[in-house]
């Protein structure tokens, strides 16, 4: 049964490991207000250290997933709002959405259930892994506002696109579904949508697999050796692995090890190994 925690422009709910962040003002398509910026930073916040999630799933109420920046708070809003405002709402806006979930210290999903537009990228790209539904609507609709994906969805999606189709996107504002987001690697899978939660739950049972530690400090490595030459990231890598002996407290090293060299029970390429859980 899952526990479920309601805010007033966010839901939290918890299941077998499972955290479902949800973006959740469904008769605005979860355009993202300054109170649901300020909600989603102390949610993961808190979410970091709770040991009851082991995977976190952000994802949205209703029909879309997030259409982006609420035009009217945000930018309509924004004539008329005082200087400290604007300040915390830009600041909280780019900590949930980008800072905190792209060093969250678990596996995150994004779950993109349908409309997702402009700012919702960010998210997204935050995220470690991101499922789509086959048919959910993807757009960089920026251009047509007279403004440019700012706050950090260009930079976002030139790590994530190529180059041409970035500016392609961005430039012409079309849209395009979950099943061309998957080729263009925005997203790693897309399913029709009466199937996609339950192909994220496989997802994350899978992330549960393994040691929490190994995985978290792959991630980590994954991101970071992006932006390194190749002895920097040699340099780094030596030292992160130097590192994962002395925080994984499963001792997965020595587990993979023994299962492979003394039990025989193990072999990468034919089986999975079987984590042993203190
Ligand atoms: N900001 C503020 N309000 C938004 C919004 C946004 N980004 N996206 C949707 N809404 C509001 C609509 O104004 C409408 O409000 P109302 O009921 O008070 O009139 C409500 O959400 C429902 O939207 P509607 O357009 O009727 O729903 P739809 O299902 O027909 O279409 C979208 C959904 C997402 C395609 C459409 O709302 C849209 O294009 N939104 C803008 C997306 C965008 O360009 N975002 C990036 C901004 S940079």
């Amino acid at each position: 049964m899952a526990a479920t925690i309601t805010r007033e422009t966010i839901k939290i709910e918890k299941e077998n490991g499972i955290t479902w962040l949800i973006m959740n003002r469904p008769e605005k398509r979860n355009a993202m207000s300054p109170t649901l910026h300020r909600e989603m930073e102390a949610a993961i916040d808190e979410l970091a250290t709770d040991p009851e999630t082991l995977v976190l799933v952000i994802t949205g109420a209703g029909a879309a997933f997030c259409a982006g920046q609420d035009i009217a708070l945000t930018f309509r809003g924004r004539e008329s709002a005082s200087p400290a405002d604007i300040r915390r709402n830009r600041q909280a806006s780019a900590q949930w959405r980008w800072d905190k979930l792209n060093t969250f210290p678990k596996p995150t999903i994004a779950m993109v259930n349908g409309f997702c537009f402009g700012g919702a990228f960010t998210q997204v790209c935050a995220c470690d892994y991101a499922i789509a539904a086959d048919d959910a609507i993807f757009g960089l609709s920026e251009v047509n506002w007279g403004i440019l994906p700012g706050g950090i969805v260009s930079w976002n999606v030139v790590q994530v696109m190529n180059y041409r189709d970035a500016l392609y996107y961005a430039t012409s504002g079309d849209t395009f579904d979950g099943r061309k987001a998957t080729q263009m690697g925005v997203v790693n899978f897309s399913y029709p949508l009466d199937a996609l939660r339950e192909e994220t739950i496989k997802m994350a049972k899978k992330l549960m697999e393994k040691s929490p530690a190994a995985v978290r400090y792959t991630k980590e490595a994954i991101r970071a050796v992006r932006f390194m030459n190749a002895p920097q990231a040699e340099d780094y890598l030596n030292a992160k692995s130097d590192a994962l002996k002395y925080v994984d407290k499963e001792n997965g090293r020595q587990e993979g090890m023994r299962q492979f060299l003394d039990e025989k029970s193990y072999r990468p390429g034919l089986g999975h190994f079987k984590r042993k859980q203190k």
